[in-house]
Parts: structure tokens; sequence; C-alpha cells
């Protein structure tokens, strides 16, 4: 059977670095605060002028270099974002025009925080029906542009950045021993669409508007949502929790990452951890963190990952997958 396995990984973060005291200078806030709340400690903010797909750019060219391929090598595009460079033309047709794509198929895809995990089971389906080989997935955030600077409640968590990970068609046995995606888990819940959220669009106020959240409502909705379908996604897969060697999870608060991982009973030795160097770049956390981790040694050929995430919508997911060999 068909799997879709990694090829390579890439990512870019703007070289801007803003510390926790920078946003004690206009609000009142505090690095301690914000770091014993979140574990962030900095994050990236982009310049003036540089846009989601310059972020995405970056990755994409990471990505392609590590998988050892070309533009037009890919037979499509998946950018997970939120925060578009224009309202249309996709961002994702964007970055195949800057790579220099002239083939293939490219489209956007938007579930906030959950974008990359959404953007990935697209990607894997588009790859096991035969409809491409090779697809270039990208999560790629501007978050600076939609927050309110005078909200010490959620302009202190949110940064930009961008991954992106190729995957590419292998051939498997149909057992958990094989390469690439297992098993994908998805759910959203529009009941909750009100708890985080942008105060702006389109086609209602004409404007991007500013992202508000109710943190605390959020985070309860995170621990429970990741774990159970964490634990769902495992089993899809035919694996066990003990076997997992590495979560991957998105990164908002590493209290939500600790605190999911301790009701999974998963040490957190195997949990990647980077919200203290990003904040949450939204879809672009899990292959941001994903990059990082491969780039430090920690992801290893053979290895089983699962990666969660959930955020506005609500929308959440899981996927295992294992590592590597797609090259
Ligand atoms: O990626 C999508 C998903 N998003 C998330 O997963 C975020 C989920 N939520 C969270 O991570 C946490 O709820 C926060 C980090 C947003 C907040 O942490 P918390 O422990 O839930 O704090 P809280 O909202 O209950 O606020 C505690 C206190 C409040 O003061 P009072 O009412 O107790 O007097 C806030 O006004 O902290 C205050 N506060 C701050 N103080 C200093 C809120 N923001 C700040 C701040 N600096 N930046």
């Amino acid at each position: 059977m068909i799997r879709a396995a990694i090829a390579g990984v890439g990512h870019y973060l703007p070289e801007r670095v803003v510390e926790n005291d920078w946003f004690a200078s206009f609000l009142d806030t505090s690095d301690e605060w914000i770091r014993s709340r979140s574990g962030i400690e900095r994050r990236h903010f982009a310049a003036d002028g540089q846009v989601t797909s310059d972020l995405a750019l970056e990755a994409a060219r990471g990505a392609l270099t590590d998988a050892g391929m070309a533009p037009d090598d890919l037979d499509a595009v998946v950018v997970a974002t939120s925060t578009p460079d224009l309202t249309f033309p996709a961002t994702a047709t964007i970055l195949q025009q800057k790579l220099g794509m002239t083939r293939g198929f490219a489209y956007d895809v938007q579930a906030v925080c959950a974008g990359f995990v959404y953007a990935l089971s697209n990607a894997h389906a588009l790859i096991v029906s035969g409809q491409a080989s090779t697809v270039l997935v990208v999560g790629a955030e501007t978050f600076s542009r939609i927050l309110n600077w005078e909200d010490r409640a959620t302009a202190v968590l949110f940064g930009d950045g961008a991954g992106a990970v190729v995957l590419r068609a292998v051939e498997g046995q149909g057992t958990p021993a094989d390469v690439g995606i297992l098993a994908v888990d998805l759910h959203s819940d529009g009941r909750h669409r009100d708890i985080l959220q942008v105060s702006g669009g389109v086609s209602s106020t004409g404007t991007a508007g500013h992202l508000t959240m109710a943190g605390k409502e959020v985070f309860r909705h995170a621990v429970e949502k990741l774990a159970r379908c964490t634990e769902d996604v495992i089993a899809k897969a035919g694996v066990t929790m003990d076997a997992i060697d590495r979560v991957v999870p998105h990164q908002a608060n590493v209290r939500i990452i600790a605190k999911t991982a301790a009701k999974l009973g998963l040490p957190m030795e195997k949990v990647v951890v980077t919200v203290q160097d990003h904040g949450n770049t939204s879809a672009a956390s899990i292959p941001l963190a994903m990059s990082v981790a491969a780039k430090r040694g920690d992801l290893k050929p053979g290895d089983l990952i699962v990666t969660e995430a959930i955020g506005g919508g609500l929308a959440w997911g899981a996927v295992v997958l294992r590592w590597g060999h797609g090259r």
C-alpha cells in the first residue's frame, strides 16, 4: 500500500527576536508572569514588509534541500495559515511563484493552530488516493499582524515563523512498521468558535481584525481534547503509547504540553518543546518544532512520532507517523 513519508523538513524564523521584557515597557506584565504561565521566553516577529509567503519560502527551500528535490519535483503545495498575504490568491500559489514552481497545484488550509495537522492529513489523502506523489506541506504565520498590543492576555503569547515538510509516496506493507503517516484523527466543534477568534474579516467588518481569546477556557478544552485524540490516533495506528518515541505537540503553552503528556503517561523526555524560543506560531509551530528537533538529531529514521494540535474553531487533531526514509 502507498504511504506518505517525510522526505525533508525545514524552518525559518524572522531575524527580530523579542524577549519578554520588551512587553513590560508598554503593558502591565512581566517576564516572570509570561515565563511561569506559558513557558514562553522570547519570540520572533517579521520585519515590516516581510509577509507570510516570505517566511514560507525560506522554510520550503530548507525542506526541499533536505529532501534533495527541486520545486518542479513537487506535485502539490499545501500551506496552512490564518495570516495569509492577501485575501486571495492563496498564499500557497504566491509561494509556488516565489519558489519558481511551474507545475502542479497549490492551495491553503485554514484551521488556525491545528492548521498543520489538517494540512498534513490533507496531503496524506492526496498521496494515498494517487492524486499526487510529492507534496510540500507548509505552516507559516505572521500572527504579529493580528495581535492587539493593548491586550496583555494575548499579545505576549504569539510569534511569527514557518516550518515545512516534503511528503513523498513510498511503498508500505500496511503494518505499523511502515514509514510515513500511519493514522490521522481530526475534529472540530464550531460551538466553541467564540473563545478563540479574530474580531474582523473580509465579509463581516472588511478589516483583518485582532485576536481575542478566553485563555482559561481554551486551556481546559486543550488538555482534555488533545489527550483524547492522541489516544484515539495511537489506537487507529495499531500501536501503543509505550511505543511512541517522540511527541511533537503544538507549541502554545508548556503547561498544556506537560499536562497533556502527564494525562497520557508520556514522559517529558519524549516531548519536543520549543515554545520558550518561538512563542505560539499557530500553524507553523509543529513543523518548526519538527525541523528544530530533526536538526538537533532528536528525530531519527524509524522513530514513531505523534503530533497533536488544537486552536480556533475549535479545531483539533493528531497524526501518528514513522519518521524518515521518504528520500
Ligand atoms: O494555540 C491555540 C490555543 N491557545 C492556547 O492554548 C492558550 C490557552 N491558554 C493559556 O495558555 C493560558 O490560559 C494563558 C497563558 C493564556 C493564561 O494563563 P492562566 O493561568 O489561565 O491565567 P489567567 O488567564 O487565569 O490569568 C490570571 C491572571 C489574571 O489576573 P486576575 O484576574 O487573577 O487578577 C489576568 O488578568 O493573570 C492576569 N494576566 C496577566 N498578568 C500579567 C493575564 N495576562 C497577563 C500578562 N501579564 N500578560
